[in-house]
């Protein structure tokens, strides 16, 4: 994926879009399996009835919330074509049996009805926001009165160095991200960084520290 032209990586991240797009969800898969991981030891499954994941990239992953409690609803939003096309494709029956629910939209405006998820997930998704008020505001909407929002992602220091991110991104610190959602009317809970080694395309070792921040509405 590193071998594209910088601009149209970041092109492709911000919006996965035609074939280019399927491949770039397919990568997506294998390098940010870690931080789903970790967002999801985060969370009590146990007491999550309906949940919803904001860019869900393929939405390969999206069965995997069934096995971390198969009672749950879940509702996935992507404003890619292609990606919500993957995800019906790799889900039907759950989709057939109205468990998974794949909408098409921007997660500034989107089509769920107001304090019905327990908890909101966006992974890697947080840096294409622009300004991220209106769609934190969104998510304050949509989420239960003791709703949670959890947020992955890699600070600015680990990859504003990262051609890619030059374009397109709006790149964070913890502290920034946690005035940010303090001033859009949010508390934190927890925010739990992991940071480890992994061997990149040309086999080199890289470190990646990836960060999850788990809020409520205040
Ligand atoms: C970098 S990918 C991350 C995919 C996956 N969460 C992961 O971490 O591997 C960003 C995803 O968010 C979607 N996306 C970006 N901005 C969006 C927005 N405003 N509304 C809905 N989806 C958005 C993109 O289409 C893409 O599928």
């Amino acid at each position: 994926m590193h071998d594209l032209d910088p601009i149209e990586l970041s092109r492709q991240l911000k919006k996965p879009t035609g074939k280019l797009g399927n491949q770039v969800g397919k990568k997506l898969n294998e390098s940010n399996r870690e931080l789903y991981k970790q967002a999801w030891e985060m969370v009590d499954f146990s007491s999550v009835q309906q949940i919803l994941e904001i860019g869900f990239g393929n939405g390969k992953h999206l069965s995997q919330y069934f096995e971390l409690n198969p009672d749950i609803t879940v509702t996935g939003i992507d404003f890619s074509g292609e990606m919500c096309k993957e995800a019906r494709d790799f889900h039907p029956e759950l989709v057939e049996e109205a468990k998974l629910h794949i909408h098409c939209a921007d997660s500034s405006s989107m089509p769920v009805i107001d304090h019905s998820h327990d908890f909101v997930i966006g992974l890697n998704i947080l840096y294409f926001w622009d300004p991220p008020g209106l769609h934190l505001k969104e998510i304050a909407r949509v989420l239960k009165p003791q709703g949670k929002l959890l947020l992955g992602y890699r600070p600015r220091q680990a990859v504003e160095h990262l051609a890619f991110t030059k374009q397109n991104f709006i790149l964070y610190e913890p502290e920034e991200l946690e005035d940010l959602l303090s001033n859009c009317g949010f508390s934190i809970i927890s925010h739990q960084q992991n940071r480890y080694a992994k061997q990149a395309a040309d086999g080199t070792e890289v470190e990646v520290t990836d960060i999850c921040l788990m809020a409520e509405p205040a």
